[in-house]
């Protein structure tokens, strides 16, 4: 018998002035991309941004489904686009952002910001398991993709799919 322990680095920004120039491209692209999600269901709009070798940006919102399973991560959808029309190049860059678009002035929105304003929450918005397998099978070994989970106090950046998913699961 013997014990491991993992260890995970990452780093914690307090706020999106204090990333780098590429990074907070890549946070406002996240950021943006929360107005193509499609939650009904669960009110809670998160937008993903995949950026790829040659510098183009994939951006995608949750996409939610009646059959509620159907639906599927605004990370997935933007991960199988991007890998979709991979064209030779390699998923580089990954970021996560959450929250709320307000989409009407009326109803419970009523008098709490304009319509479409983006809300975000309060701490960053981490990818689910499922999210993580498929960024982490799409992700070249030798190039950790560089990811940045989003929230309006935080904004976590870590390296590489197997931080987030040390166990998954291969064949
Ligand atoms: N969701 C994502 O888009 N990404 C994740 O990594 C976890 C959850 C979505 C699914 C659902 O539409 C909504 O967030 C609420 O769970």
């Amino acid at each position: 018998m013997a014990k491991k322990t993992l260890e995970i680095a990452y780093e914690i920004f307090n706020s999106p002035e204090e990333l780098s120039p590429s990074d907070r491209a890549l946070y406002d692209e996240a950021i943006a991309a929360m107005t193509r999600s499609y939650a009904p269901y669960s009110q809670f709009n998160v937008g993903s941004a995949v950026r790829l070798s040659d510098g183009r940006v994939f951006q995608a919102g949750n996409q939610e489904n009646s059959a509620y399973p159907s639906g599927l991560c605004a990370e997935r959808v933007a991960l199988f686009a991007a890998h979709n029309d991979l064209r030779g190049a390699q998923i580089s860059d990954l970021a996560v952002a959450g929250g709320r678009v307000h989409q009407t002035a009326l109803g419970e929105d009523a008098g709490k910001a304009a319509p479409g304003t983006l809300l975000l929450a309060d701490e960053a918005v981490c990818s689910c398991g499922a999210c993580a397998q498929v960024l982490l099978e799409f992700e070249e070994p030798q190039h950790p993709v560089n990811i940045l989970f989003i929230g309006k106090n935080s904004i976590l950046k870590l390296q590489g799919a197997a931080s987030l998913l040390p166990f998954a699961f291969q064949k």
